[in-house]
């Protein structure tokens, strides 16, 4: 059963993080999962402040290239006045891809009603799945383990690449 590593590209979205690179620990925590795991491999990882503009230019770069299946950001998907990674990548995605963002939200929701509080999106951009996290360590564990279980986002690449 030959398996060919899942590519991803992690970009922390943090006004905090991108003026210092040590506030970031939900970029890490994700690097981490992936390495756990032989499926995956991270080849890119950034941190960019919360501006739409700078959001979408590191999406965009990634996404055109050919080796990245998958872009995981983190952070922005909030209430507050600053957080804007759902406006800055709703308008990229080509195809939407709505089950991606219940699953994260129903399987949130069990760990905490504040989970209503994300309003995550997913999507493909060219042949590049992109989801889009939640900025907390919890909260990327509890996003990941969700979107692993079962193979979900491995079977959604080998589609889509
Ligand atoms: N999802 C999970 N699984 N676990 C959590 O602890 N925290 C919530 C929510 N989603 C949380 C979660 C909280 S408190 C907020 S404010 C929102 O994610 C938005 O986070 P963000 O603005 O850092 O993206």
């Amino acid at each position: 059963n030959f398996m060919v590593q899942i590519r991803v590209a992690v970009l922390t979205v943090s006004d905090t993080a991108s003026s210092n690179a040590t506030a970031d620990k939900s970029g890490p925590a994700i690097r981490e999962i992936l390495a756990s795991s032989d499926s995956f491999v991270c080849n890119n990882h950034s941190i960019v402040a919360d501006d739409v503009s700078v959001i979408r230019a590191a999406v965009t770069s990634w996404c055109e290239r050919r080796d990245v299946d998958w872009v995981i950001t983190s952070g922005g998907t909030g209430f507050g006045v600053r957080d804007l990674t759902p406006e800055a990548i709703s308008p990229l995605l080509e195809r939407e891809a709505p089950g991606l963002v219940h699953l994260m939200l129903a399987s949130s929701l069990q760990h905490t009603p504040l989970a209503a509080l994300s309003r995550p999106v997913a999507g493909t951009i060219m042949n590049t799945l992109v989801v889009t996290l939640p900025g907390s360590v919890k909260a990327v564990k509890e996003n990941m383990e969700a979107l692993l279980a079962g193979g979900v986002v491995r079977h959604a690449i080998e589609l889509i690449r």
